[in-house]
């Protein structure tokens, strides 16, 4: 039983249909003291009571421990019941000769108060009517694998003890089963009774009517299509698992229940394929409903909603083809645990309502493994889970997911267990688990994982966590991994990570395979390697920041030089300009650009210097030495400036600082200096804030190549130049 039930909550992966389900064993020696159960597992039960068997009976044909004895397979070397101990009140007589069973055949154990008695296999073909009248203490009993008619059979039963409390009829032929084939129990106290493997085709509830204490009952394999029922009210447990059930039996008559104390339904591996709220709605002492590998084609709204004592829901390996499950299938106010994997379906919204979900408030364990949730998002996750608040247990299993959806961290903070195996889950965010408090399993297994290192998990969650398993997933064998490598290999937590064995590197190919505990990355490879990181990362920070320097010196290089110039010849300008009326050496300064030198030479130069007798200082003729320093002196030495506008002018750099120190003397000595010469239209390109500003400052003066625009050009040039009141009005 432990084994078969942690079988379900661990190993669900590997469950297969008739494994799956939790109770439908119906173990008749359930609660018989250990030694029975012990039994089936003496190999792995042996050591851990340190009891051996020891030989009993006569030519040692048995063996027996504490109060147990077994005499097992010998055959027709053993045809009769053996004497023992006096202490031994169980027995299990299976693969011997008695064909016969009458008042003398437990001649042998009769002052012994016998409880149990197992009969199997042994060729049984009759009994007396008085046979099992001797053991009156008996309490379990069971007849199995056995060619008795059903005739013989009830001769057998009509001497057994109204004190039993548990009867196995299992692998016989009672087909047809008679009506009246529990009358000779009439008055028994049974209340547990398991027919598996009966072949009975029909289950009809009268049969079972004389023996009015029958509280659970099984059936399993026994080819059972047709259920007839009636008025049961002991009944609590009724498991009817691998038959050939094609409807759900019909126990709700007119609004009210045949079963009224039902608790457990058990219908696995049958054929039903509908299941509606009125075929349940009187159930209401329902807790477990089990309906795992039937081809169930639709869960409608609120199918359970009616069942206020319903808790375990099992509707696992659905094998019909495409099932349906509307908004609110799962509406209970009551419902704890949920398994719905294996379904096969697609959690799209579409076949599955993604409200399907709500309204579980009571829900702790969820099981959705193996469906197909590769097209649902963050968004439907959200929408599907979270309202389950409550949730402990959570099994997104081989879903094919790809990523840790968000509604785990967000809404469900009680959980404890966490199945995200068998995915394509390639890494998640830091933290993300850790924030669950609660959180003591996490199952990452056989997902793409490639990194974990230490801010994966916090340490302080790590130390109250029982078990992480991250096996077969693709780690990356490089530095990354070195922290956990070596946490791994510390030992310093007790086995948390589960399975480690099969932590392997997917990469690099040479390492392909490894154990990643035993791959060659050590601390002296990564730091070293960490140091050149940590170099090269200063080394191109510096880089960037040389360049950015660099280019924003090149970019702003003329504004710098002026900056710096003007720094320099501040002091100077500014003592000159106290000597108050400055002796200006040169009139003009004609600030022009080479390639329209020529045409000033020509035309300009000499009528302002042979014909108005003008000092002219142009920097392209007159200057030497350092070109900036003589700009700013000879400016400086100048009454006016003439400045001739053209796209060429516009481009140069030297002619830009030449405006922009024109501009400026304008705006600090206020000083009505610049004579604005626009030679040719400037592209609007060209125009920058400096020009945008000179041209903005006054009525330039424009070149015209016609006659008459040559003489109104004239005529402005001169008078401007004439102006001798410098000052800006
Ligand atoms: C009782 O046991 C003895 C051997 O111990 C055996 O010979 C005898 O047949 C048994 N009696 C019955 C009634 O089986
Ligand atoms: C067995 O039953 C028969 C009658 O059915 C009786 O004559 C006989 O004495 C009984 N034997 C024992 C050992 O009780
Ligand atoms: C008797 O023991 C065998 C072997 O341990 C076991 O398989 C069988 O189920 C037992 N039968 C009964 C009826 O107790
Ligand atoms: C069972 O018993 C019937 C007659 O009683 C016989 O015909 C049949 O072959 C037996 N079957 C087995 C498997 O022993
Ligand atoms: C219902 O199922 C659960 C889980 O398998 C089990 O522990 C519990 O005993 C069952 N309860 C009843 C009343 O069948
Ligand atoms: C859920 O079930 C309860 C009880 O049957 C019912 O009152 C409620 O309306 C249902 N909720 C929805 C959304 O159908």
């Amino acid at each position: 039983m432990v084994i078969r039930f942690s079988s379900v909550l661990f190993v669900y992966a590997m469950t297969i249909p008739g494994l799956c389900a939790t109770f439908n064993s119906g173990d008749i020696e359930e609660g018989y003291g250990d030694s029975v159960n012990q039994e089936d597992h003496v190999g792995s039960q042996e050591h851990k009571h340190n009891k051996h068997w020891t030989s009993c009976g006569r030519n040692s044909m048995c063996q027996c421990r504490e109060k147990y004895a077994r005499c097992l397979n010998h055959g027709h070397d053993l045809d009769y019941i053996p004497s023992f101990k006096r202490t031994i009140d169980k027995l299990n007589f299976t693969g011997n000769y008695l064909p016969e069973i009458n008042n003398n055949t437990f001649e042998n154990i009769t002052k012994f108060r016998m409880k149990y008695l197992g009969i199997e296999s042994c060729s049984l073909q009759s009994c007396s009517s008085n046979a099992f009248t001797k053991l009156d203490r008996l309490d379990k009993l069971i007849i199995s694998h056995e060619n008795i008619s059903i005739s013989e059979l009830m001769k057998c039963l009509s001497s057994v003890t109204k004190g039993l409390f548990s009867l196995g009829l299992r692998n016989l032929n009672l087909n047809p089963l008679p009506p009246d084939f529990f009358s000779p129990m009439q008055d028994s106290k049974m209340l547990k009774l398991n027919m598996d493997d009966t072949n009975m085709g029909e289950y009809n509830q009268r049969v079972f009517k004389p023996l009015k204490h029958l509280r659970d009952i099984f059936v399993s394999r026994s080819n059972i299509h047709t259920i007839i029922l009636e008025y049961s009210p002991k009944i609590e447990w009724l498991s009817l698992t691998y038959n050939k059930i094609v409807e759900f039996p019909k126990f709700c008559v007119m609004g009210s229940s045949l079963f009224p104390k039902l608790s457990a339904l058990i219908l696995d591996h049958n054929f039903i394929r509908h299941i509606n709220r009125g075929q349940l709605n009187c159930l209401t002492s329902l807790t477990n409903l089990s309906m795992t590998d039937n081809p169930i084609v639709s869960f409608e709204s609120n199918l359970f909603s009616d069942l206020p004592a319903l808790q375990y829901l099992f509707f696992e390996y659905n094998s019909a083809g495409a099932i349906q499950v509307q908004p609110y299938a799962f509406n209970s106010s009551s419902l704890r645990q949920l398994y719905f994997s294996n379904n096969k379906i697609l959690f799209d919204g579409y076949r599955l309502s993604l409200n399907a979900f709500k309204y579980c408030k009571q829900l702790q364990t969820l099981f959705v493994s193996t469906n197909i949730l590769t097209s649902t998002t963050d968004e439907m996750f959200d929408d599907l889970f979270s309202t389950l608040k409550n949730l402990k247990t959570l099994s997104l299993g081989n879903t094919r997911i790809t990523f840790v959806p968000q509604v785990i961290s967000k809404h469900m903070k009680d959980l404890e267990t966490l199945y995200l195996d068998n995915n394509h889950i390639t890494g998640f965010q830091d933290g993300v688990f850790s924030s669950l408090r609660s959180l003591k399993r996490l199952d990452l297994s056989s997902n793409q994982i490639s990194v974990i290192n230490q801010n994966s998990f916090s340490r302080e969650w790590m130390n109250t966590l029982q078990w992480i398993d991250l096996s077969y997933n693709s780690f990356a064998c490089s530095c990354e991994l070195l922290w956990f490598i070596n946490f791994l290999k510390s030992e310093k937590l007790p086995k948390l990570f589960k399975n480690d064995k099969y932590y392997t590197c997917n990469s690099p190919k040479e390492l392909m395979g490894k154990q990643i505990v035993k791959s060659p990355i050590s601390e002296h490879d990564c730091s070293f390697s960490r140091l050149v990181l940590i170099s090269m990362t200063y080394f191109s920070v510096a880089l960037i920041l040389v360049l950015l320097t660099v280019s924003g010196i090149y970019r702003f290089r003329w504004r710098l030089r002026y900056m710096f110039y003007m720094a320099r010849f501040h002091h100077k300008r500014y003592q000159n300009r106290l000597n108050g009326h400055q002796q200006y050496q040169h009139d003009i300064y004609l600030s022009c650009e080479d390639n329209d030198f020529d045409f000033i030479l020509d035309d300009i130069v000499p009528k302002l210097e042979r014909d108005m007798g003008l000092r002219l200082y142009i920097p392209l003729r007159d200057g030497q030495g350092n070109k900036i320093e003589s700009i700013i002196t000879n400016m400086d030495a100048s009454r006016k400036v003439i400045l001739c506008l053209s796209d060429n002018y516009a481009r140069d750099r030297y002619c830009e600082f030449e405006a922009s120190l024109a501009y400026d003397k304008y705006i600090t000595e206020r000083r009505d200096l610049m004579i604005v010469i626009v030679l040719r239209e400037l592209g609007a390109l060209n125009v920058t804030k400096t020009f945008h500003k000179i041209l903005n400052v006054d009525n330039y003066i424009k070149w015209d190549w016609d006659d008459e625009g040559i003489e109104l050009f004239w005529l402005k040039l001169t008078q401007t130049v004439r102006n001798l009141d410098d000052m800006i009005p």
